[in-house]
């Protein structure tokens, strides 16, 4: 099967057809979702909250989330895969940008990065795409900055709607090649879309985006409890795996697991 580059993306936005991104942190979800027809996918730093067991992803490292960006990887024939920057290993400067994501495209084989920040990044963006890494742009809330936010929040409303443009702009001109788009307005998100040639990937930014990502576990229901607006469960597999413990749990405990097929004689 052919791969998925950059510029089919590009044609897809040029034909009207939205396109699906999910996030995967390891070998099965990797591989399933690529076999499903997910052109791109996402290893996040949401790996934070939903591998590492961290309440935010601020704390998340380049050296926790490597092997991740590895297995993904490894276990794709298709998909395009990008590598998140975490919090602290590229806003130093675009020195730091580069060495970071050089280090993902080296010993992660990552085939882009992404990383958050409109206007105040195009430096980095720019170091980057200049030395050949193809750079995700993110904008509106960006949780790398929540405590500069003010929390989790819907950017870009009224007035900021024009800056939240500036920034696409800005990423676009810098060379980036897409640029995702978190909780804003889906009309602010509308009209990003039209003005750039680069796609934009929605998330919580309604449904004009060129491209729709959400986090997987939100997405197949392993994450439980009250999830935010824009997440839409596709299946329950918090119901399924916990279902799948105690049916064993419950044999084990009955004498019932192993039967004599499952033994050797
Ligand atoms: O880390 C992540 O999962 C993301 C997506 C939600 C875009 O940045
Ligand atoms: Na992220």
């Amino acid at each position: 099967r052919k791969k998925v580059r950059i510029h089919h993306l590009r044609e897809l936005k040029d034909r009207g057809e939205p396109w699906p991104m999910l996030t995967a942190y390891d070998m099965y979800t990797a591989a399933l979702f690529d076999e499903a027809g997910i052109p791109v996918l996402l290893v996040g730093d949401s790996a934070a909250n939903n591998v590492f067991g961290y309440d935010t992803s601020l704390p998340v490292t380049v050296d926790e989330l490597l092997p991740l960006v590895r297995a993904v990887t490894r276990s794709v024939s298709r998909a395009l895969v990008v590598a998140d920057l975490p919090f602290g290993s590229y806003q130093l400067s675009p020195e730091q940008a580069l060495a970071t994501a050089v280090r993902f495209m080296k010993e992660g084989r990552a085939q882009a990065v992404k990383l958050e920040g409109g206007q105040h990044f195009a430096a980095h963006v720019e170091a980057l795409t200049s030395a050949g890494v193809p750079v995700m742009g993110h904008i509106g809330f960006t949780p790398q900055s929540e405590h500069n936010l003010g929390g989790y929040r819907v950017q870009g409303r009224g007035e900021a709607g024009e800056q939240l443009l500036a920034d696409a702009i800005a990423l676009q001109e810098a060379g980036a090649f897409a640029v995702v788009m978190e909780m804003v307005p889906a009309e602010v998100a509308k009209r990003v879309t039209h003005e750039l040639r680069i796609p934009t990937i929605g998330i919580g930014a309604g449904s004009d985006c060129d491209a729709q990502v959400l986090v997987w576990q939100d997405m197949a229901g392993l994450r439980t409890g009250k999830a935010p607006r824009f997440v839409k469960r596709y299946a329950d597999l918090a119901g399924a795996l916990s279902g799948a413990a105690r049916a064993f749990a419950d044999e084990v405990r009955r004498g019932e697991f192993p039967a004599p097929e499952h033994a050797f004689h």
